[in-house]
């Protein structure tokens, strides 16, 4: 067999589990801009955070940023970051959370990365990181090249490593193949076939837990990974009963009173990065 001859995009494309239906990208990710912006993933941040290379002279692309967990840390390190993401609301948390910390060398840019053109909609960084946010992405390959693009010096990718428990069990409760592909190691192939030769390094952080403030929350989150055009996946009445006992079983409810599966194993995350390669 020739690996050269696997398609590692058609294979991301296919992915499952980070599929969000038809929903908008920006509209659905303001909807979740307050539960990330009160996440507790300091562990999370500090352990990406000492494995970035930054000079104070340094620009930084954070892509992705989210209310700044990465971002605010970077900017304090490096001589000026452009924080950009396709949500608004997420940009707002930033803001606020970036002027609490007293950090004035950020600027905030609102649009979907793989739309931007670089070195005009976006300029040029000395270093260009994403982190937890290219899951959403159909033309992989596309988003990577903007990345390689976008960078002077240097590219970080962080992805999830640990096997997904509670999606494997769901699709387990609901009697479909998992088979989810959309996972590090396809971020890893591709960059090979692209003729990059990225490092990787596995890391792990405290135990996360999965959290949605109700059920129904969740049962219709998660309904819409089924919502393909075209493929013919919708879950049948008999499988939405099995989604919905799965849940009830598997979701506690928190003190702070919203549902969470707590994961017991550490958390295991793929840092990828490479030096920019002129083509
Ligand atoms: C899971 S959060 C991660 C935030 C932060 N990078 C972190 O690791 O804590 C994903 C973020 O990426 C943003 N995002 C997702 N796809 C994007 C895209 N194609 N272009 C720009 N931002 C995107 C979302 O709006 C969200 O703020």
């Amino acid at each position: 067999m020739d690996i050269n001859q696997i398609d590692w995009s058609e294979i991301w494309r296919n992915g499952k589990i980070f599929f969000a239906g038809n929903a908008d990208k920006a509209s659905s990710w303001d909807h979740a801009a307050a539960r990330w912006n009160n996440e507790n993933a300091d562990d999370y941040g500090k352990k990406v955070i000492q494995r970035i290379k930054i000079k104070p002279d340094w620009t930084v692309l954070d892509v992705g940023c989210g209310p700044g967990l990465l971002a605010i840390p970077m900017a304090k390190k490096s001589k000026h970051l452009t924080a950009l993401d396709v949500s608004s609301e997420m940009l707002k948390y930033l803001k606020e959370n970036a002027e609490r910390e007293k950090v004035s060398n950020i600027k905030t840019i609102n649009i979907a990365f793989e739309t931007a053109k670089i070195g005009k909609d976006v300029e040029r960084h000395d270093i260009v990181v994403v982190s937890r946010s290219m899951g959403w992405e159909h033309n992989l390959e596309q988003f990577l090249r903007g990345m390689n693009d976008a960078a002077k010096k240097r590219a970080y990718v962080v992805w999830g490593a640990s096997d997904r428990h509670f999606d494997i069990g769901l699709y387990n409760a609901i009697g479909r193949p998992y088979g989810e592909t959309r996972t590090y190691i396809v971020i890893y192939n591709l960059l090979y076939q692209m003729g990059i030769r990225a490092n990787i390094e596995i890391f792990q952080t405290k135990p996360t837990a999965i959290t949605y403030n109700s059920v129904d929350e969740a049962q219709s989150e998660l309904s819409k990974r089924f919502q393909r055009r075209n493929r013919n996946e919708e879950l049948t009445p008999e499988e939405k009963n099995e989604l919905e006992k799965y849940l009830k079983k598997t979701l506690a409810k928190s003190k702070e009173g919203n549902y969470r599966f707590n994961n017991e194993k550490p958390t295991l995350h793929a840092l990828i990065w490479w030096d920019k390669r002129l083509s």
